[in-house]
């Protein structure tokens, strides 16, 4: 299969939404990472997107939409915690998870008797949704277990010659994907850190609760290795004094860095200093210390404040205390 890579003008866009509904699938960016769409309503286009990455069956998908309103017919019920969460965070990197409607195909949701939703705020992902017409399911656009996409390079690395078209939009803004909340029980529960912090939620609608990871049942997904580069990720409060240990051993060292100490190894990618920037340039650092074949990556932790809680869930993912 030929792969098209589109720009994100107009035209562009109108072409990838007649794609996709056609039953094309399409990789467009979003404000948190590059997402891989078909129209969430049709079960053979859901199926490709499956293929195309390489995703377990039991792995259920974001079905994303243009306007609020949208939701409606997709779940049963919108309760009043999720109504102020739409109206603080939407359009943006929130996806709630409510009670799935009649319309929305098992294949989606992994036979699960809820459905996640969120409305992205980019403005190419958006104008893509509206013209397509339909729900547009779509998981980030990597190869199953490898991290998420935040640029079209990405995207083109893992799924070149297995999708009909990508979007070029550039960098995300974001770098780490959408938090997501399961609203079908209450207290909610936070079923994965992301773009809108667990602080923002709980000024809006008090206390929710964090599913360790685990909540295997309710988000299936959280059981599966994911966000992995494939070197052994770190986690190192002395990054030096490790980086010298596992070289002097004889393993190729990466460093991501968050501060300037000009430190030694093989390869050094800073990725910034604020939980903003480190978000931001963290998967593209685990790809680049992927192809230096680096065996180790060493990382000091951040604390669990604000995207702190995103970043650190992405990197304990990532790291062998967590490889099952
Ligand atoms: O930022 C994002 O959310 C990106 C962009 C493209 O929107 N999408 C994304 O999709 O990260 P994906 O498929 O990589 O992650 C979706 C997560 C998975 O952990 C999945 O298990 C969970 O959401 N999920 C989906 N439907 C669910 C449901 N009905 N109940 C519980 N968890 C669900
Ligand atoms: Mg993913």
């Amino acid at each position: 299969m030929h792969t098209h890579i589109l720009s994100g003008n107009k035209e562009d866009i109108k072409k990838a939404a007649i794609a996709l509904r056609n039953g094309k699938l399409v990789a467009f960016p979003t404000e948190t990472v590059y997402g891989l769409g078909a129209n969430a309503l049709d079960q053979k286009a859901v199926a490709k997107i499956f293929k195309a990455k390489g995703r377990p069956q039991d792995n259920p998908l974001i079905a994303h939409i243009g306007a609020k309103e949208d939701l409606d017919a997709l779940v049963l019920k919108v309760p009043k915690k999720a109504k102020i969460l739409i109206d603080a965070f939407w359009p943006g990197p929130l996806t709630i998870v409510l009670q799935k409607s009649g319309i929305v195909p098992e294949i989606i949701t992994a036979g699960l008797p809820s459905v996640a939703v969120r409305m992205p705020s980019l403005d190419i992902a958006l104008d893509l949704i509206k013209k397509a017409g339909v729900p547009i399911a779509a998981p980030s656009a990597n190869t199953s277990g490898r991290p998420s996409p935040t640029s079209a390079k990405h995207v083109i690395e893992d799924l070149r010659g297995r999708i009909d078209y990508i979007i070029d939009g550039g960098r995300t803004r974001i770098g780490v994907e959408s938090t997501v909340i399961d609203l079908t029980v209450d207290p909610p529960v936070l079923l994965r850190p992301g773009g809108i912090t667990k602080e923002e939620i709980e000024k809006k609608i008090g206390q929710v609760r964090i599913s360790r990871h685990g909540s295997v049942a309710k988000s299936p997904g959280m059981k599966y290795r994911h966000y992995s580069p494939r070197a052994e990720v770190i986690l190192t409060k002395d990054i030096q004094k490790s980086a010298d240990n596992y070289m002097n051993k004889g393993y190729k060292v990466g460093i991501m860095a968050t501060d300037k100490t000009p430190y030694s190894a093989d390869r050094i990618r800073y990725i910034g200093k604020s939980n903003e920037q480190i978000a931001k340039n963290l998967f593209e650092a685990f790809r680049d210390l992927d192809k230096y074949k680096v065996d180790i990556i060493l990382i000091k932790g951040v604390n669990d404040n604000g995207l702190g809680l995103a970043i650190m869930n992405r990197l304990k993912k990532a790291s062998t205390i967590d490889k099952e």
